[in-house]
Order: structure tokens, then C-alpha cells, then sequence
């Protein structure tokens, strides 16, 4: 199939092209399309074909659910049902943005978009071309990451064709993404409101307004320590082509270890590839070198982290370094990202 690549206008998106991409959902079709957060692969929730569609794309597993994304609160209510209070108030605090909700799911909405289960996630995006696009597509778009399964999500539309051209009808070219990690995931169908996987909506704002949230353990610790309870969470994900290894501790025992882990993988003729912040980066000698920003800059470092991991991978580095960031705050999303990237692999310094 040719995949059509169309530029959209992030500010005032081109009524025509948002026609036409919501018609392509509407006839079964996935298009790809910027979010807030990383690309999503689109197809109609309430169609199973589209989602089995979108599986088959990713190369994902089919017990991997999909988020149904919405372009109004109100449209909660066509998707889940006995939804309590507190997704009111979640909606009322971050919607649109990057949180998403599970909640127990309304009969018509096909067990093929919700890998299997009872429960579906809904959220409601906060992206100029996302909002208009899935209200032109009926209302309800099945989105995974637009990325292929076990690759970095994509904060680019190139980063999508790089994955996924000749697989999906259209990719929506509406620019680098703003926030770069995928959303949050809060459960509300146990006795806790609970954190499945961390994102820009961190527990602390959470907290302000629910003033109970638990997190799901298993988050920031390697697969052999638990079962995630968000399917997707379980599967190796993000992972460059070489070896990645973190480092973690002040920057100067950073520096130090890494120019001579850097100096051995170099003298054995491998290719080296650093991942750090502003603070490191002029120090560092390796061949290629990649600064996600200032340590003090969370925002900055989400941003560019998948970018970062997909460079190495074309660049053919065979042996990375990465510095390991803060865990507080918005640092725990950037954290479970890149030590999932690494297997877990830090090395405390
Ligand atoms: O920011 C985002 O959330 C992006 C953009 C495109 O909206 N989407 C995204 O989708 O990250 P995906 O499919 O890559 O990740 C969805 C995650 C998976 O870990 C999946 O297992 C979990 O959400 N999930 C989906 N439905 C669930 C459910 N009913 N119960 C528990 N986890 C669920
Ligand atoms: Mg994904």
C-alpha cells in the first residue's frame, strides 16, 4: 500500500486534509497523527477490523490493548460505563492532556481494541490536529504509540514513516510533538485511584486533586520483579540496537566512568554512543555524542529522548552509555522509559 505523507499546519490545520484523514477511519483505514505526547496510530475504536489492523502494523500483541481516544468529555460516557467520580474530576483537571483514564467498558466496544479485557482507556488529547482530526473521524480512534512494537515511540512524523510507510493509508506531518513520553495511565476500576505507567501528569498533581493515588510497583523495576498490570508495560520496549548501560551518580564520577568505559569499547573497535546532559556533554568523547538537555530540565529530556535512541540506531552505535536523571516529578515518566531502554541495566556509581 503507498502511504500518504500529508503536512498539516499545526495552528490552523487544512479543513480539507482533516476531511480527508477522518474519512479514512471512517472507511476502516488508519491514519497516523500528532498528539501531545508521541504519534498515534489511528483506527476506528468501534471497528475490530481497524483494530486488528493496527496490531498487525505495529507487529504488536494482540493482548496489548489499545487507548480510545475522545474529542469531548461527554463522549466518556459512549465508551465506559459506571464511571465514578473521580474521572470527573480527573477530566475536569487534565483534559484535554496527557492522561489516561481505564475505566470498565461499554458492551459495544469491540474486545479487539481492548486486547481481551473488561476495561477500556480512554483519553482526550490536547494537540490542535488530534482534536479536529478524531472529531472528523467519527468521534472515538483507537491509538496505539505510531510506532513499530519494541521501537522508541515516535515524537516525529518521519519517525513514523521510518516505521511504518506502505503499512497505513496516512501519516498527518503536524510536526515535532511537545511533551515526547506517552501519557499518564491512572486505573480507576480497583478500590484506589492507581499509576500504571508514569507520564507528564505526575503522582503529586494527582495527588492534589484525588488525594488518594497509588502507583503500580512493578513500574520502575525490571519485568522479573512483577507483573505490570497495563499489559503493555510488560513487553521490552524502546530498546536501541546496541547495548545501553546507565550510569548513575554525581556528574563528575559520570564523566569519569564513562570516558573509560568509553576508552575500553573503543580500543575492542566498537562504535560508541553517549546519552547525557548539557552539564557532560562537552567533556564527553565518544563517537557520537547526543545532549537531551540540562539535568535540571526534565521537559527538555523527554523531549528528546526517543529521538536520541532512535540516532543511535542510525548510526549503528554498538555500545551506549546513558546518564541516569532525577526520579522525582516528571522525572519518574523519563526514568521507567529509559531503564526499560537499558533492560535495567544501572550501574551505580
Ligand atoms: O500518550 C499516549 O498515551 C499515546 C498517544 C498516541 O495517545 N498512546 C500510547 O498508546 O502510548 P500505547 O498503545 O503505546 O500504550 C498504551 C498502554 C499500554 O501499555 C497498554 O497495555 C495500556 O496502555 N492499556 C490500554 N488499555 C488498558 C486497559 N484497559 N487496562 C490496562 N492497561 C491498558
Ligand atoms: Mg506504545
Amino acid at each position: 500500500m503507498e502511504t500518504k505523507f500529508c503536512t498539516i499546519e499545526q495552528k490552523a490545520p487544512e479543513a480539507e486534509v482533516i476531511a480527508q484523514a477522518g474519512q479514512i477511519i471512517k472507511d476502516g483505514g488508519l491514519v497516523a497523527f500528532p498528539t501531545e505526547t508521541v504519534y498515534g496510530l489511528g483506527g476506528d475504536a468501534f471497528n475490530k477490523e481497524s483494530s486488528k489492523k493496527i496490531y498487525a502494523a505495529k507487529g504488536r500483541p494482540s493482548d496489548n490493548p489499545l487507548i480510545v481516544h475522545i474529542a469531548k468529555v461527554e463522549d466518556l460516557e459512549k465508551v465506559a460505563k459506571n464511571i465514578p467520580e473521580e474521572a470527573y474530576i480527573l477530566a475536569g483537571a487534565f483534559w484535554p492532556g496527557p492522561l489516561t483514564m481505564v475505566l470498565p467498558k461499554r458492551e459495544d466496544v469491540p474486545k479487539e481494541t481492548t486486547g481481551g479485557l473488561d476495561t477500556v482507556a480512554v483519553r482526550l488529547p490536547d494537540h490542535p490536529v488530534a482534536l479536529p482530526f478524531i472529531e472528523a473521524a467519527g468521534g472515538f480512534v483507537a491509538a496505539p504509540s505510531a510506532n513499530a512494537s519494541g521501537r522508541p515511540s515516535p515524537t516525529t512524523a518521519l519517525h513514523v514513516n521510518e516505521d511504518l510507510e506502505g503499512r497505513i493509508e496516512m501519516i498527518l506531518d503536524g510536526g515535532e510533538v511537545g511533551i515526547g513520553v506517552e501519557s499518564t495511565i491512572v486505573d480507576l476500576t480497583g478500590d484506589k485511584p492507581m499509576i500504571l505507567r508514569p507520564g507528564f501528569v505526575t503522582e503529586e498533581m494527582l495527588l492534589r486533586v484525588l488525594g488518594d493515588v497509588e502507583t503500580d510497583q512493578t513500574i520502575m523495576l525490571g519485568s522479573v520483579a512483577g507483573r505490570p498490570k497495563a499489559p503493555g508495560m510488560k513487553y521490552r520496549h524502546y530498546a536501541p540496537k546496541g547495548s545501553l548501560v546507565l550510569l548513575e551518580g554525581s556528574p563528575e564520577k559520570v564523566l569519569q566512568a564513562m570516558q573509560e568505559k568509553l576508552a575500553a569499547a573503543s580500543a575492542s573497535g566498537k562504535k560508541t554512543g553517549v546519552l547525557c546532559s548539557t552539564e557532560i556533554a562537552p567533556f564527553v568523547k565518544a563517537d557520537v555524542v547526543i545532549d537531551v538537555g540540562s539535568r535540571q530540565d526534565e521537559a527538555s529530556i523527554a523531549r528528546h529522548l526517543y529521538g536520541a535512541l532512535r540516532q543511535f540506531d542510525t548510526e549503528n552505535v554498538t555500545e551506549i552509555f546513558g546518564e541516569s536523571f532525577s526520579r522525582e516529578g516528571f522525572g519518574a515518566a523519563v526514568m521507567n522509559r529509559l531503564l526499560k531502554a537499558a533492560g535495567y541495566s544501572v550501574e551505580s556509581l
